[in-house]
């Protein structure tokens, strides 16, 4: 049987079930998490954790649990889930009321929402590269939070798919912002430069573990805006999330980057970053890139 977190109850996923009213399904009104997990342990889970709670707070939820006891409610999901590799997926939404634009007067609880997907690392993509279009940026200003409303990510990550891509990168006007579900870096004369942790896009956690080992390995990184004549000119691109991990792009709308082979830096960051996994999470048995 598979099993869901349902407010604080951990039930058969099947009977997991939320009213037609509630406030995610009508106006995306919650914020979410996707965690990674290796060898049964959750990766960066108190940044993951954190953010969250930020996300809730700027849009003035506030979630019924404590980090400790989410941290707990999740690490039971997995046991029972008997989940080894995969994601835990998990929603706050601000609840159930009569459908209205105002938010619901009184005592109406959040619904908290977790469970689990089986899912390997992408090690095919890691190895060889992918591809990206660019799109024009058309989300609203605060891309900080983790919101549920997520259309203007899933038209641009359509259109990239259309053609035959696996990422949209986004620009307003000349600047890159991010991609549609992915944090973007480029490298030029050895120095890796990706868009500042501000209103325009989402903090990473992949992104900012990338940032760390930069400086811990004495590899320059900047955290700049830098525009698409700089991405065009790049030497090296690569893309972050919680399940790409550091994935190379080697072309973007049909030019390849350099040689279209994913670059040396990257390479290295890869290797950095499959290093943390494991100091965390144990050794990738067979599944190395
Ligand atoms: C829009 C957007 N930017 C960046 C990211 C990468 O964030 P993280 O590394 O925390 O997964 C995501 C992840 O889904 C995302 O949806």
């Amino acid at each position: 049987m598979e099993y869901a977190l349902l407010n604080g109850e951990i039930i058969d996923r099947s009977e997991a079930k939320v009213d037609v009213e509630d406030r995610g399904y009508q106006f995306g009104d919650g914020v979410y998490e996707v965690i990674r997990v290796y060898n049964g342990k959750m990766f960066t889970l108190t940044e993951h954790l954190k953010r969250f709670a930020n996300s809730a707070e700027s849009i003035g939820i506030s979630i019924p649990f404590s980090i400790v006891e989410l941290t707990e409610m999740l690490e039971e999901l997995l046991l029972k889930n008997n989940l080894q590799t995969g994601n835990i997926y998990m929603q706050v939404t601000r609840g159930t009321a009569p459908r209205n634009h105002l938010f619901p007067t009184g005592n109406v609880p959040p619904t908290l929402v977790a469970y689990t997907i089986k899912g390997v690392r992408p090690l095919e993509n890691l190895k060889s590269g992918v591809k990206a279009i660019l799109t024009e940026d058309i989300r609203w200003l605060r891309c900080d939070i983790k919101s549920l409303n997520l259309l203007g990510n899933l038209l641009a990550k359509q259109k990239a798919s259309e053609q035959g891509c696996f990422e949209a990168i986004q620009h307003r006007g000349q600047d890159v912002t991010e991609g549609s579900s992915s944090n973007i870096f480029i490298v030029k004369n050895g120095t890796v430069i990706t868009h500042e942790s501000n209103h325009l896009i989402l903090k990473g956690i992949t992104k900012d573990v990338i940032v760390d080992l930069c400086k811990k390995n004495n590899i320059p990184v900047l955290e700049r805006t830098f525009s698409l004549a700089e991405l065009g000119e790049a030497d090296e691109v690569f893309l972050s999330s919680t399940t790409a991990e550091v994935m190379p792009v080697i072309e973007i709308d049909g030019n390849k980057i350099k040689s279209g082979n994913p670059g040396p830096l990257t390479r290295n960051l890869q290797e950095f970053f499959k290093k943390e996994i494991e100091k965390q999470c144990g050794v990738l048995v067979n599944n190395g890139i």
